[in-house]
């Protein structure tokens, strides 16, 4: 029975020159044990032991060196595994360790022998010891393989709660690990212990144990620094065009005018932090959007008034990463990315690679994380940890983890991607769940304005097409009575337009010339869409008070098509959410439209201000972003599986906090002026730490829901989360109190908590 057992795994390893090798050891073995036992005889028959035992314990040092090296070297050729060389219970292994067990052994008695005769100098001047008693506890002895026993691999309970993932991945490997040959070309024989080796030593799901001493496949390559770079040839090299598609044309525009810019800001930086001493990355930007693939057409709209938020989002990255230093790689279609990837050995095995990739962040939006997924197939898993989605609206968790998502019948092409929630970047700080990437607010004038430069009694509506001007007749009235309403109204030629007769309608303005009229502006005026425009920004940014619709009830998927099939359950509460909880009074002044008595009131206090001080918060502007992405480079870990990277943010500026009654977490910490940091769920997801938060827990359960850890008030009861990846700052229930993990932030940088910034 073990036999036939032992020939089926053999034969899937490629059986018979396995079996030769076998044969091959075996031989050697029994030729090195006769030659031992012959020179022990012939010692043993001298008459001057003291004089031979020199040679014979020389040669028997060597001897052994020999025969372990001629094993290790036959088993490496063996399975060319992490552990290879090492013994788990694979029935080949099983025959090994026999004869290295009897060869020990027998080693074992002549050294003995020669102790007795030497008198015990023998074992004093043994120069190397073979095998480590650290090495005996680990390798079982021949017997117990034999009888099927494997080694201990068992994980303790501290090790379930460093390694929350490595059970469910151990479940995984024992259905799938024949699934692809890569497992078995790892050393995975079906056994426990090779699931637990594979999966610390190859993929960093599970603690490294004992066993191992080979950390040859971990060295790290020598640290190469990231230097600032500040000339702007080398970025427009990197978006030339070789398809002549123009779909880098707009990108090279704006880096180009915003360049100055930008080396002023990071000299600035870099004089107040330092910059010194950053890993330099190999950084992949694809931008799926611009692919033919996409079918959007944004290369070829992008001069003919086509979105451009997008762009404008990947013009500051790219200005950001190439400025920062550190080495770019810039694709924009499948072809490009399908020759990068041939360029990875393994790109499509499921197993992770030993070998280096060949970049260590890759930038996308979800066009091309899913141009991606189609290339690489189920190889994906090895690169999913380097993705950073471009993802302006964001992504939620129950909107990213599949199998919830479909459950709960909120999958949307664009969702279910299962990344860890902080890989998507938002244009905006709308989730902390997400990660802030946002862009820069291009100042077109003089970066100064004086604050009392004088300002005209005229308000610029933000709306360039007639259709969101539509039912605003009224809330306009009341505002004309104190202020010339004007316009930047797309309207088409001979066409007579349906706005009010007082509007002075320019039609639409270049950058300057609409700064321009900003600059003599009072107001800035919103209609309720379109929704989160960097445009209030730039007007605030020019001295003008934004005029902030308020939405009672909030628009959101459920009442607003807009939203509809995007990934998030976000109740947007007003037109420019930023500008009403980031900004606020005196630049912005956030109203009901429809409550003609309050938007009286609101114009009447904007009027009696004297000044009209220009601001742009810092995180909008050219170093705020270098300082938060750099900050980000440096410190969000994806693939550290391990956790062997200090946390980041640190505990030290962590609080626990119970929520309200139906408040979501990102709502519970901003009332204490703290914002939600999802990286720290896991620490408070334990009995202790809701018993710590609430003396009412009757029992403690677990379930897997983005309200999870909480405890229902009504019940009494109190619920764990079980599924790590539906940890959310988004989400309230009513009657649940949720505990939250907070931090602090520095002013005008929300997404760096007080001293992370370097
Ligand atoms: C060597 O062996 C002999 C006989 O077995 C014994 O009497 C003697 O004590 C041993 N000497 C040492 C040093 O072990
Ligand atoms: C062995 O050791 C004993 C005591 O340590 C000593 O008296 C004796 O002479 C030694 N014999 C040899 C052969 O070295
Ligand atoms: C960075 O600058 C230092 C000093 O100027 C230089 O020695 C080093 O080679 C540079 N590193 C890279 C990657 O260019
Ligand atoms: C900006 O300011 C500089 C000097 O401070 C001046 O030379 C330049 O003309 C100004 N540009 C604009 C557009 O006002
Ligand atoms: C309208 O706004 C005024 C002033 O803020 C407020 O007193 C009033 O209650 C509001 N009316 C309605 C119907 O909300
Ligand atoms: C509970 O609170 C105490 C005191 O603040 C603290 O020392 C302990 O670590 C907390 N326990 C947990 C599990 O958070």
């Amino acid at each position: 029975m073990m036999r036939s057992s032992g020939v089926s795994r053999c034969s899937s390893f490629g059986g018979r020159t396995l079996w030769r090798r076998m044969v091959a050891i075996l031989l050697l073995v029994i030729f090195i044990w006769t030659i031992t036992v012959l020179n022990v005889t012939f010692i043993y028959t001298s008459n001057h032991p003291k004089k031979e035992s020199a040679v014979l314990q020389e040669e028997i040092v060597q001897l052994s060196q020999e025969y372990v090296r001629a094993l290790a070297q036959e088993n490496d050729g063996v399975v060319d595994g992490p552990y290879a060389g090492r013994f788990t219970a694979f029935d080949l292994k099983k025959t090994i360790a026999v004869l290295l067990e009897s060869i020990l052994a027998r080693l074992d008695r002549l050294e003995t022998h020669l102790n007795n005769i030497t008198n015990g100098s023998f074992a004093r001047n043994m120069p190397l010891s073979l095998v480590t008693d650290h090495e005996r506890q680990v390798i079982l002895s021949a017997q117990d393989l034999i009888v099927g026993k494997t080694e201990k691999c068992e994980l303790t309970d501290q090790d379930k709660a460093d390694f929350p993932h490595c059970l469910q991945k151990m479940q995984w490997m024992k259905q799938m690990w024949k699934s692809d040959p890569c497992y078995e070309s790892h050393g995975v024989d079906g056994s426990d212990c090779s699931y637990v080796m594979y999966l610390s030593e190859v993929e960093g799901w599970c603690p490294r144990k004992t066993w191992t001493k080979s950390t040859g496949h971990m060295i790290l390559e020598p640290m190469i620094y990231a230097n600032i770079t500040t000339n702007l040839q080398g970025v427009i090299d990197l978006l030339k065009d070789p398809n002549e598609r123009q779909g880098y044309a707009w990108i090279r525009l704006r880096v180009t005018r915003l360049w100055p810019k930008w080396v002023k800001a990071i000299h600035n930086l870099a004089a107040n932090q330092d910059l010194s001493k950053r890993r330099k990355q190999k950084i992949l930007i694809h931008l799926g959007l611009l692919s033919k693939q996409s079918g959007w057409k944004f290369a070829e709209n992008q001069f003919k008034g086509g979105p451009l938020g997008e762009l404008v989002q990947w013009s500051d990255l790219i200005s950001v990463l190439y400025i920062l230093g550190h080495q770019l790689t810039i694709t924009s279609e499948v072809e490009q990315l399908v020759q990068i990837l041939s360029a990875v050995p393994e790109a499509k095995s499921p197993c992770q690679t030993r070998k280096e990739l060949p970049v260590t962040i890759i930038y996308t939006d979800i066009m091309g994380l899913i141009q991606f997924k189609k290339r690489t197939g189920s190889g994906f898993s090895k690169f999913s940890c380097l993705f950073r989605i471009v993802d302006s609206f964001g992504t939620e968790p129950a909107f990213n983890h599949r199998v919830f998502a479909k459950q709960n019948k909120i999958l949307t092409s664009w969702g279910g991607q299962d990344l860890n929630p902080r890989q998507f970047f938002t244009m905006f700080p709308h989730s902390p769940d997400n990660s802030f990437m946002g862009f820069v607010v291009e100042h077109h004038l003089n970066d100064t304005v004086s604050d009392d430069q004088p300002r005209r009694d005229i308000a610029v509506v933000y709306g360039k097409n007639e259709y969101m001007w539509e039912g605003k007749q009224a809330y306009l009235d009341v505002i004309k009575e104190h202020l010339e309403i004007h316009g930047t109204v797309f309207t088409e030629e001979g066409k007579k337009s349906n706005l009010p007769s007082y509007v002075i309608n320019h039609g639409i303005l270049s950058g300057p010339e609409l700064h321009q009229l900003l600059r003599q502006a009072k107001m800035f005026i919103g209609l309720g869409f379109p929704y989160e425009g960097p445009a209030p920004l730039e007007a605030i940014a020019n001295g003008a008070v934004f005029l902030n619709p308020r939405f009672s009830p909030p628009h959101s998927s459920k009442n607003t098509k807009f939203f509809k099939g995007k990934p998030t359950q976000r109740e947007v509460t007003s037109q420019h959410p930023y500008a009403e909880v980031f900004v606020g009074k005196p630049h912005v002044y956030t109203i009901d439209m429809k409550n003609l008595t309050e938007v009286q009131l609101a114009v009447e206090e904007v009027l009696k201000q004297d000044t009209f001080t220009a601001y742009t918060p810092y995180e909008y502007t050219e170093e705020g972003m270098l300082q938060r992405m750099s900050a980000y480079i440096q410190h969000q870990q994806f693939c550290d599986f391990q956790h062997k990277v200090s946390k980041w943010p640190p505990s030290s500026v962590v609080t626990f906090v119970l929520g309200q009654s139906g408040q979501s977490c990102t709502q519970a910490c901003w009332t204490k002026d703290f914002i939600c940091e999802p990286s720290h769920f896991l620490e408070l997801n334990s009995e202790g730490a809701l018993r710590n938060a609430t003396s009412i827990c009757s029992g403690v359960g677990r379930s897997a829901n983005i309200y999870y850890p909480s405890v229902n008030v009504d019940k009494g009861e109190c619920t764990l989360q079980e599924d790590e990846m539906l940890f959310s700052c988004v989400g309230g229930r009513d009657n649940y109190r949720r505990l939250c993990p907070c931090r602090n932030y520095i002013p005008q940088q929300s997404a760096l908590c007080l001293g992370c910034e370097r």
